[in-house]
């Protein structure tokens, strides 16, 4: 199976196919990729015998393997810095390409120096995450973290190749599945209710790898991605509904510090209800509507805030989504939404506004 996405300047396939490894270096060369001047960079929790079976269909050529202990702590410019080191202590030009096997950490960093070393070389993913396989392996946003927040720093610059392969999954962690898995629910709760309601029937299945459950939510989900990202490479308008529950999420995430008691996906879940419970409050989406959101987020167990916040954060959530990238002034640009498909852009309301909401939320 083979998706194709077409932006202004570059169109590149999305191949779906099992154990990778076996044909991976057939897709390559179809791709007019050079197999023999290749950096791969690899997240170290793969298990090993699954890189070895890359680096032996690589091993002949000048090819660099690197693994990376992957937290979102690294997705900084110290890490960029040492590939593009590796890159020009090893003569890598415009047509050799960085490959990276990895989730959406390894994805975004990779990528984002892929695009600016010597202005840009090759970029083939391998996501191996259900969070990278359904959303960050397409649509060519690449980034770093800084102090100011999350993603502050990065390009849009699309792949060359994205090649999917499910058999990855089979040793990420469940939690891992629970983070993907919100990205899932995200693309159908802004664009498809069909496709929400087969996720409230199906969620286990799809967290429990069942094969062909699990292969049509990847499939569905990028296909969503690949329609908002053709019509809207740059984020001008619709692109920015991929955001939804993201201006919390990051700001959740910021505020504990990038800690491993809550990682990306788990923050997604967390701001997609805080985003849909402000929906209803500001009048958009209906209550039943709502109910149904917030029961599922309940089945998946990230429906409780005060875990992880006290009224004391909550002048830090607010400070950090003041700084979104979606933010021209001092106000705060929500994506909300009118119903479940219909999402609503720029929404803009007084920081004071954010933080008494927010206090309902972890004070109640
Ligand atoms: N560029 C985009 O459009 C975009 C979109 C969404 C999210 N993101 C970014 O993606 C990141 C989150 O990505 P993620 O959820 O994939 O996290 P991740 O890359 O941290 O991976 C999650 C964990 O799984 C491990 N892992 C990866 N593959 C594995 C495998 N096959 N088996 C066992 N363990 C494995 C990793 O080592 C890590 O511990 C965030 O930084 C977020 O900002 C980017």
């Amino acid at each position: 199976m083979k998706l194709f996405v077409k932006t202004r300047y570059r169109k590149y396939p999305i191949y779906f196919v099992a154990n990778s490894h076996i044909n991976f270096k057939k897709i390559l060369i179809k791709n007019n990729i050079n197999t023999k001047k290749l950096m791969v960079v690899h997240d170290k929790n793969i298990p090993k015998n699954i890189i070895n079976k890359f680096k032996h269909t690589l091993k002949e050529g000048e090819n660099i393997f690197l693994a990376l202990k992957i937290n979102e702590k690294i997705k900084n410019l110290d890490t960029i810095k040492k590939l593009l080191n590796i890159l020009g202590k090893n003569n890598f030009n415009r047509n050799d390409t960085m490959i990276c096997i990895g989730g959406g950490i390894a994805g975004d960093i990779c990528a984002f120096a892929a695009s600016i070393y010597k202005r840009g070389i090759k970029f083939v993913n391998i996501p191996t995450t259900l969070l990278s396989q359904v959303d960050s392996s397409i649509g060519g946003k690449t980034g770093i973290n800084n102090f100011s927040g999350k993603n502050m720093i990065g390009t849009f610059c699309q792949p060359n190749v994205v090649i999917t392969d499910i058999t990855f999954l089979k040793s990420l962690p469940k939690r891992e599945m629970i983070c993907g898995y919100a990205e899932i629910l995200k693309h159908a709760l802004i664009s498809d209710k069909k496709f929400f309601i087969f996720l409230k029937n199906n969620f286990k299945n799809i967290l429990n790898l069942s094969p062909n459950i699990t292969k049509k939510a990847i499939f569905k989900s990028c296909k969503i991605k690949k329609s908002i990202v053709e019509k809207d490479e740059r984020e001008v308008n619709l692109r920015k509904t991929l955001n939804y529950g993201h201006t919390f999420a990051h700001a959740f995430e910021s505020t504990l510090g990038y800690t491993n008691k809550l990682n990306h996906g788990e923050a997604v879940l967390l701001g997609i209800l805080a985003a849909s419970k402000f929906s209803n409050k500001e009048g958009f989406l209906p209550k039943s509507e709502l109910e149904l959101i917030k029961s599922h987020i309940k089945e998946l167990k990230y429906n409780n805030l005060k875990k992880y916040f006290n009224k004391k954060s909550i002048k830090r959530i607010s400070n950090f989504m003041a700084k979104d990238k979606k933010n021209y002034s001092k106000n705060i640009n929500l994506i909300l939404l009118k119903k479940i498909s219909k999402p609503l852009l720029n929404n803009v309301y007084p920081k004071i506004k954010i933080e008494k909401f927010l206090n309902t939320l972890i004070n109640k």
